[in-house]
C-alpha cells in the first residue's frame, strides 16, 4: 500500500467560530474534495482525523486531550497533516447538505465550490452556529436551533417533513443528492425520515470514528456488522449501506476497541 507522509504546515490564521470552535487556516493546500479528511499530527500529543473544512484549513471543536492541544497554538505554529483521506462526497444534480454543529466543516467545501443549493444548518444555540454569514451568502440557508434561539425551534429533522413548516422546510424529494454530517443520533433520523421517503440511495453521510491509522490496516474505525472500515472504504457512505448496520447511530469503539453506545465520539 502507498503510504501517505505527514506534510509539515504553518499556520497562518485562526478564527472562533463559535466559543468552542476554531478555524486553522494553514500554509499548504491538499487537492481535497468535500468529505475528505486529514489526520493532523500534533507536535508531542497525537495524531487525530480531522475533515478539511477548505483544501487550506480544518475547523475544529474542543473536546479533547488532543483539540485542547491544537486551541492551545498560535499563527506560525506547525502541525503537520497527512492526506487527504478517503473517499469525500460525490454531489449531482440539485443537493441539499444537512449539518449538525462542527458537522458542517466537511460539508463546507460543498458550498465554497457552489454545489450546494440548500444548507441546512443545526446547532444547539445561536451562539453555536457555524459559518451563518458565509453559508447565508453561498446558499439557501435554513438553519434550526434547539433552544429556538435563532431560526426554527427544533431539529434539522423537523425542517425535513414538510415543506412550508414555519417557511424553512424544505421537500427532500426536490433533491438529487443529499449530503449529511452531525452526530450520529441526528443522522439515524436522517436517514429514517429519508428511508420512509424511499430515499436513502440519494443520501450520503460522513461518519465519525476513533482512528489509530487512518489508511485501512489496523481495523480501529470498522463497522463491524456492515464490514466497512470507515478510514478506507468511507468516510462518506451511502444511506443504502447504512440501513445494513445496526451499529450505525447505536454504538461505536473507543480507543482500547471497547464498545461504547451511542455512535462516533
Ligand atoms: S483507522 Fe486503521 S483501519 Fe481505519
Amino acid at each position: 500500500m502507498h503510504e501517505i507522509a505527514s506534510v509539515p504546515v504553518k499556520i497562518t490564521e485562526i478564527r472562533d467560530e463559535t466559543p468552542t470552535i476554531k478555524t486553522f487556516e494553514f500554509d499548504g493546500c491538499f487537492s481535497s474534495k468535500a468529505g475528505q479528511f486529514c489526520m493532523v499530527w500534533i507536535p508531542g500529543v497525537d495524531e487525530v482525523p480531522m475533515g478539511f473544512s477548505s483544501p487550506s484549513s480544518i475547523t475544529v471543536q474542543k473536546v479533547g486531550e488532543a483539540t485542547e492541544a491544537l486551541f492551545s497554538l498560535n499563527v506560525g505554529d506547525t502541525i503537520g497533516i497527512k492526506g487527504p483521506l478517503g473517499n469525500g462526497y460525490t454531489p449531482e444534480g440539485r443537493v441539499l447538505v444537512i449539518a449538525g454543529g462542527v458537522g458542517a466543516a466537511p460539508l463546507r467545501p460543498l458550498a465554497l465550490e457552489g454545489l450546494a443549493d440548500t444548507f441546512i444548518l443545526g446547532a444547539r444555540t445561536a451562539d453555536e452556529i457555524v459559518y451563518k454569514d458565509e453559508l447565508g451568502s453561498l446558499t439557501d440557508l435554513r438553519i434550526s436551533t434547539d433552544d429556538g434561539s435563532y431560526g426554527h425551534h427544533g431539529f434539522v429533522t423537523d425542517l425535513l417533513a414538510g415543506a412550508g413548516r414555519g417557511g424553512s422546510g424544505v421537500d427532500p424529494e426536490d433533491y438529487d443528492t443529499i449530503c449529511v454530517c452531525g452526530p450520529e443520533i441526528m443522522m439515524k433520523n436522517v436517514l429514517r425520515i429519508l428511508n420512509e421517503k424511499d430515499l436513502s440511495d440519494r443520501a450520503q453521510f460522513s461518519l465519525v470514528r476513533y482512528m489509530k491509522c487512518g489508511v485501512g490496516i489496523c481495523g480501529s474505525c470498522c463497522l463491524d456488522d456492515a464490514g466497512l472500515r470507515v478510514c478506507r472504504d468511507g468516510p462518506v457512505f451511502s444511506g443504502t449501506d447504512l440501513l445494513k448496520s445496526f451499529e450505525f447511530g447505536n454504538y461505536s469503539r473507543d480507543a482500547t476497541g471497547r464498545r461504547v453506545s451511542g455512535g462516533g465520539h
